[in-house]
């Protein structure tokens, strides 16, 4: 089976989670994509949906779901997104599609946050992924200084700019041992929008596209 017939089998599987007339929060990336091609096919059982990106939002404004913004938005019952990396506690690192702050923003507003993933996301400890990091474009080398203090290797992703005009950065060579903690130092940085570690609102559940089906866990 193809990485990406798991993440469909994820995909799938999260459906399940979707509350009848009410409004899902919608992450973004590869395994999302399926969600909302999937989502399309129900979406007369939902009120519609706020995004965590501009991509995302066009996926859905083109199967006819109706987009909202957050602000206009009172309750969230579940919030659906992928990963780069899954810990075994459901921290995550998540911004490979560069999409961390809304999407750390909407999993802030949600009450159950539902990741969705093949098998290979699931690792014991966070960092083998790069650690992305969206910073303010004029503190770049300030932040890039400091994140080599903490350890890491920062890269300044070529060529990306965020939805929110911001620059990455994607920290390699950095073993993230104690994600809360490390969370809170990177994020305490001034110049620093989001760090794409999620431990501080890890997610709920977190559905595994395996070769012989979807597997569920729940956080601790
Ligand atoms: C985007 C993200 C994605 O959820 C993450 O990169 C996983 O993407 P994919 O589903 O394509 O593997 O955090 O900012």
């Amino acid at each position: 089976m193809t990485q990406d017939e798991m993440k469909k089998k994820a995909a799938e599987a999260a459906l399940e989670y979707v509350v009848t007339d009410s409004i899902v929060g919608v992450g973004t990336g590869s395994t999302v994509n399926f969600f909302i091609d999937l989502l399309a096919e129900i979406k007369h059982k939902i009120e519609g949906a706020v995004s965590s990106s501009e991509a995302s939002t066009e996926r859905m404004k083109q199967h006819g779901i109706r987009v909202y913004d957050l602000n206009a938005v009172n309750e969230l019952p579940v919030y659906i997104d992928g990963a780069d990396e899954s810990d075994h506690y459901l921290n995550l690192i998540k911004g490979g599609g560069g999409a961390l702050t809304r999407e750390k923003i909407i999993a802030g507003a949600s009450d159950k946050f539902v990741c969705i993933a093949d098998e290979s996301k699931l690792v014991d400890v966070l960092g083998t992924f790069p650690l992305p990091v969206e910073v303010i474009p004029m503190a770049r080398s300030f932040i890039a200084r400091e994140l080599v203090k903490l350890g890491g290797r920062p890269v300044w992703r070529d060529n990306f700019i965020t939805d929110n005009g911001n620059i990455i950065l994607d920290v390699h060579d950095f073993e993230i041992l104690q994600p809360m903690k490390t969370e809170a130092e990177i994020n305490k940085l001034p110049g620093v929008v989001t760090v794409g570690i999620f431990a501080n609102r890890p997610a709920d559940v977190l559905i595994l596209g395996a070769p012989d089906g979807a597997k569920t866990v729940y956080s601790k």
